[in-house]
């Protein structure tokens, strides 16, 4: 691990001891991540894993939804948290870019707003492959061009690093690089081992400043051409909604 990576995992475990002290955890779940699960109930059963899970708040809805919970966090104070929400959590640390699980295990992988502190995040993207099934899932969430944070507290110091600046409202995460991608085709690029990539926006205002993220999307596919069963989605999906 690079200094500055484990810089940034310790910056992260004082972080998770600061929530500990103040009882501040994340409660709730990622509202699109809802919407989207909620619909795709075929993956129902199978083992999800969530790399950088936090306060463990969506493992949470995802054992709720009837997965087999996996969770990996580079702060052992998050991952004593996240414990005591269920028995069933299956938690490890992580140790970037090692994702230490069998070949083709999960049905599905999330990250929100978590991978992009690796900033070897190609090599975490192609541990990702390897621990996916065939026609698995990958759901990654990340900072939009558009936020607010990131239009006004970070500078920019390559085409996909950029820098929090000293006025970051988040005291603990100034001066901390992280990768940023500007555009969709830097997005594909990223995952460029996997197919039918959605690179989709999210946004809303709240108090005056504006929220933006980007999820991506993807499937591990080998082989076979999935395309049918992606409309299938898409269908089952635009049906959900007219029932509404
Ligand atoms: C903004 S929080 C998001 C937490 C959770 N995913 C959620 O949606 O509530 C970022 C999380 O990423 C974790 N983290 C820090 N460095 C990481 C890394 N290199 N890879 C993955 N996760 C990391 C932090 O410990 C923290 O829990």
């Amino acid at each position: 691990m690079s200094i500055e990576q484990s810089k940034n995992s310790i910056l992260w475990e004082k972080l998770h001891q600061n929530l500990e002290k103040t009882g501040s955890h994340t409660q709730y779940p990622h509202e699109i991540l809802v919407r989207w699960i909620s619909i795709n109930s075929m993956l129902k059963g199978s083992k999800v894993l969530d790399i950088g899970f936090g306060s463990g708040r969506n493992l949470e809805m995802l054992e709720k939804k009837g997965y087999e919970p996996y969770g990996i966090e580079v702060s052992p104070t998050a991952i004593k948290y996240a414990k005591k929400i269920s028995r069933n959590f299956k938690l490890a640390n992580f140790n970037p870019p090692k994702i230490d699980f069998p070949d083709k295990y999960f049905s599905l992988v999330i990250s929100m707003q978590a991978l992009y502190y690796n900033l070897d995040i190609e090599e975490v993207m192609s541990e990702i492959f390897r621990v996916m099934k065939d026609n698995a899932y990958v759901y990654v969430s990340f900072y939009g061009r558009n936020h607010w944070w990131i239009k006004t507290h970070s500078k920019k110091i390559s085409s996909t690093f950029i820098k929090w600046a000293e006025t970051n409202p988040a005291k603990t995460e100034r001066g901390l690089k992280l990768r940023y991608f500007d555009t969709k085709r830097k997005y594909l690029n990223l995952f460029r081992l996997f197919k039918n990539i959605e690179v989709n926006k999210y946004s809303y205002d709240l108090f005056g400043n504006h929220y933006e993220y980007v999820f991506v999307i993807a499937q591990k596919i080998e082989g076979a051409d999935m395309s049918r069963e992606r409309n299938k989605i898409k269908e089952r999906f635009k049906s959900f909604y007219l029932k509404q």
